[in-house]
């Protein structure tokens, strides 16, 4: 099958320039002009539209189990709503449930492998540590697994003590896996949680309150050092605070091999959110923080302190008492209303995943507050690059896997739950006006997003190998 993208604008990570693409089957096979010289299958008129790598979202949570409950996208609905914001690849985690990373691991794909609708790979969460998984972390990298999530708080469930860090970071840069840190204070959230507990401050806004902004900061400088001990590069996920950014800043200064994600929410959300009467709708940790905070994100991204823009999507009904309708089924599953007398009580996580390009575009180039390219980089290219995808995808070469998105910076739309095709009852950015949005989405080739309409199908995502000793950015 040969199809040729004609008369649209390529945008990469650091140019822009008018170009036909031709794909044979699942590559890119030539960039150029008047490619129409070619014999071809199907030929898609782009002429004034943008023509982007299909979205690479580093972090999302498909189908996990959470305090009596599970994240309400699986490995289908989750990648079809990716795939409907212009993401074409992403990285889920993997679940630690005790010292057998291979079960967890095989666990996983038996989750993911019949339902996978786009591209995707797995992050290990190492929240267990002792000898038998030392042993059996560089095994992973023969299944194309090359990074680690380690937590700094969640204590007696994630969380592992500051020697494990240590020893885990230690192996990642022996073997080549990168590292990644939830960064928060684990030892004083408990104690503040405790004493609101006591005092009868239940309500959302205590999330927040309990899990200060200082400790994901110290938390921070914390993995910074750890970095610098051992040499080993770092990735803070879902930065939320000032003052992280002003650590990662410090640490890259000095050469520290450290790289950080933040997340659309932490751009334009507030405390002020979990004090709403549907305030339980913003709960994930780290929470939300303050509007100095949303705008020290803002210019991380822009300065090129902070790498790439991921989800963290992990989403919740917000009453799932009522089921919605989902692919003409009714579906209904316990969310949100679990806390509504106890804030420890509510799961934690949001929706995000088809949100993000669609809103990082409107709020960031439309704003000009990052370039067309920044986009990219942020988007596809560099976690391409952090997380050993590239050039097979994050990128429009010849070669690379044909992930495009046609992109119409020109179409005007009210988003919301409908349009983001996450499989929860609402949406954060419910009634957003949005200039641009995706208009055709293609995965190796095949058109599997045209407008409103879904040729996606459960299994066609393809599990993707990733390699080790990636470049840090
Ligand atoms: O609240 C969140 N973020 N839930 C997902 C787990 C995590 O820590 O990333
Ligand atoms: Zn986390
Ligand atoms: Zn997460």
């Amino acid at each position: 099958m040969k199809t040729l993208i004609q008369g649209g604008t390529i945008i990469s990570a650091s140019d822009e320039y008018q170009a036909d693409i031709l794909i044979e089957d699942e590559k890119i096979s030539l960039i150029g002009d008047n490619l129409s010289l070619f014999d071809t299958d199907l030929v898609v008129n782009a002429e004034g539209k943008l023509i982007l790598p299909g979205g690479i979202d580093v972090h999302t949570h498909f189908d996990l189990p959470m305090l009596n409950t599970v994240s309400s996208d699986d490995h289908y609905s989750g990648h079809k709503a990716a795939a409907f914001g212009g993401t074409t690849t992403v990285i889920d985690f993997v679940p630690q449930s005790g010292s057998d990373l291979h079960k967890d691991i095989d666990n996983w794909f038996e989750k993911s492998e019949p339902k996978a609708a786009i591209d995707y790979s797995f992050h290990m969460n190492i929240s267990i540590f002792n000898q038998t998984v030392a042993n059996q972390i560089p095994d992973l990298l023969k299944m194309g697994i090359s990074s680690l999530k380690v937590f700094t708080a969640y204590n007696n469930t994630l969380r592992i003590q500051d020697a494990d860090i240590f020893r885990v970071m230690r192996i990642a840069q022996e073997h080549g896996f990168l590292t990644m840190m939830h960064a928060e204070n684990g030892d004083i959230i408990e104690i503040l949680v405790q004493e609101a507990l006591s005092q009868g401050k239940v309500t959302p806004e205590w999330h927040a309150h309990t899990r200060p902004s200082w400790g994901a900061v110290e938390a921070v400088a914390r993995g910074v050092s750890l970095a610098a001990h051992t040499g080993a590069p770092l990735y803070i996920v879902h930065m939320n605070a000032a003052g992280e950014v002003d650590q990662l800043a410090y640490g890259r200064d000095l050469g520290i091999p450290v790289m950080g994600e933040t997340c659309p929410q932490y751009l334009f959300f507030t405390v002020k959110d979990l004090q709403r009467e549907d305030g339980a709708k913003w709960i994930c940790s780290p929470p939300m923080r303050s509007e100095e905070d949303n705008e020290r994100l803002w210019l991380g991204l822009m300065d090129g302190t902070i790498q790439v823009v991921g989800t963290d999507h992990c989403p919740f009904f917000f009453d799932g008492t009522k089921p919605i309708l989902y692919e003409g089924k009714e579906i209904k599953i316990p969310g949100k209303e679990l806390g509504k007398d106890d804030f420890t009580k509510i799961p934690n996580g949001l929706p995000g995943v088809g949100d993000r390009l669609p809103i990082l575009w409107t709020e960031g180039v439309g704003k000009e507050r990052i370039t067309l390219n920044r986009f990219v980089a942020l988007t596809a290219t560099n976690p391409a690059k952090i997380f050993g995808l590239y050039p097979r995808k994050g990128a429009i070469l010849p070669g690379s896997d044909a992930d495009i998105v046609i992109w119409d910076p020109e179409k005007q739309v009210k988003f919301g739950k409908e349009l983001s095709h996450q499989r929860t009852d609402y949406n954060l950015y419910e009634g957003w006006d949005l200039n641009g949005f995706p208009e055709k989405v293609f995965l190796r080739g095949k058109c599997i997003v045209d407008g409103s309409s879904w040729f996606g199908k459960a299994g066609e995502g393809q599990f993707i190998k990733r390699s080790a000793f990636n470049p840090v950015l």
